[in-house]
């Protein structure tokens, strides 16, 4: 069996700083567990346009296409933000994700104990929060056609599409049925059927899709809006919610911050299998470039060393290894590590970026 192969594409913003934390995880695997990654580097994003003047080259997506995982750090900064459309830092990621087909998106929202203070909601209404947001990936308004900004008469109009066919909403369905099986067996799908032709639909695909293969399952259906009211209200009633692109961007913000900090969470997306059986996949922090604390060592590593654990468990069948990552973490936390975004109102003394990797690399090694 050849090695198993990362393409490392860490962007712009805080990208670099928190992948080079990734980057001693991954060292630390062929060093003490005796599991070698073929890993290689390349650009995306601003960083990308700056060097070739696209968002993402064509090569690079080549490469993408050819490894087993890609993780990815973050795209995008104010330098980029009059860029046309066209080449704007987020079309680089868009374009991974619909050419690699990652139609899945998986976007846990966890809230460790050690963090349950630093939600804005109550610490009961979080404490122990486990859910799993599970968004298309490569369609609905994101995508669709006709797109673009139109003159009509003497003035212009912004026009989007949202359109789901129903092979698409029947392929996320089911990858949210499969996660659930896993877990505690139900699933809560959202769209705005009340309005939307394309909610309807996707209501009708994802009941169908129920009744016929996964029985077991406990479906509920709720509109978006509604959705988003009782993750605030109660989100420990959900344990799998799936929903479309759009939505599910929107909903998963919501979900992150129950758990008190962006910087926490990852995220894989994945495709259909490759011929070695393992899924195209993509791992990324839920967060953003930050471009406010890049270069300063102040970025949270752990969304992204999260985002490897995923791939570790998604991508590798490596799942004890994955949840040795998520101790890890768990260990530092509870010693009381923080970086910046961590520290709570009554302050103290945060870690850099740099330590709280180098922490996690030691807790790793305690493990053995
Ligand atoms: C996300 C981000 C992206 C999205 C942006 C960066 C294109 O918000 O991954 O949630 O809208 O999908
Ligand atoms: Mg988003």
């Amino acid at each position: 069996m050849p090695n198993p192969s990362i393409l490392i594409l860490a962007g712009d913003g805080i990208g670099p700083e928190v992948m080079a934390e990734v980057s001693k995880i991954i060292d630390w695997f062929g060093a003490k567990r005796g599991v070698s990654f073929d890993v290689s580097e390349d650009l995306v994003g601003g960083c990308a346009y700056d060097r070739h003047g696209v968002p993402l080259h064509d090569d690079t997506m080549a490469k993408a296409q050819a490894v087993d995982a890609v993780l990815l750090g973050a795209v995008g900064g104010p330098k980029y933000d009059n860029l046309d459309f066209s080449v704007k830092p987020e079309r680089g990621l868009l374009r991974l994700r619909k050419e690699m087909d990652l139609f899945a998106n998986l976007r846990p929202a966890q809230c460790f104990d050690a963090l349950a203070d630093f939600s804005s909601l109550k610490k009961e209404v979080v404490a122990g929060l486990d859910i799993m947001i599970v968004r298309e990936l490569t369609s609905g308004i994101y995508f669709g056609e006709p797109r673009g900004i139109f003159t009509e008469g003497n003035e212009r109009v912004g026009i989007n599409t949202q359109r789901y066919t129903e092979s698409e909403i029947d392929r996320v369905a089911r990858a949210a049925f499969e996660l659930a099986r896993k877990r505690s067996g139900r699933v809560c799908s959202m769209e705005k059927a009340n309005v939307m032709e394309s909610g309807v639909l996707w209501r009708e695909v994802v009941q169908k899709v129920h009744d016929a293969d996964y029985p077991d399952i406990a479906l509920s259906h709720m509109y978006a809006d509604n959705g988003a009211m009782q993750l605030v209200r109660n989100p420990k009633q959900f344990d799998v919610i799936v929903t479309d692109n759009l939505f599910g961007d929107i909903l998963s913000d919501a979900a992150a911050m129950l758990t008190g900090s962006l910087g926490m969470l990852p995220s894989a997306s994945l495709g259909a299998p490759m011929a070695n059986g393992r899924p195209k996949a993509l791992y990324e922090p839920v967060h953003g470039s930050a471009p406010d604390i890049a270069g300063q060592g102040k970025a949270n590593p752990i969304a992204t060393i999260l985002s490897f654990a995923m791939a570790l468990r998604y991508s590798f069948d490596m799942g004890e290894d994955a949840a040795r990552v998520e101790q890890a973490v768990e260990t530092v936390l509870a010693n009381g590590l923080r970086t910046a975004d961590l520290l709570g109102p009554e302050g103290g003394t945060p870690v850099s970026t740099a330590q709280m990797g180098d922490a996690i690399v030691a807790a790793l090694d305690a493990s053995l």
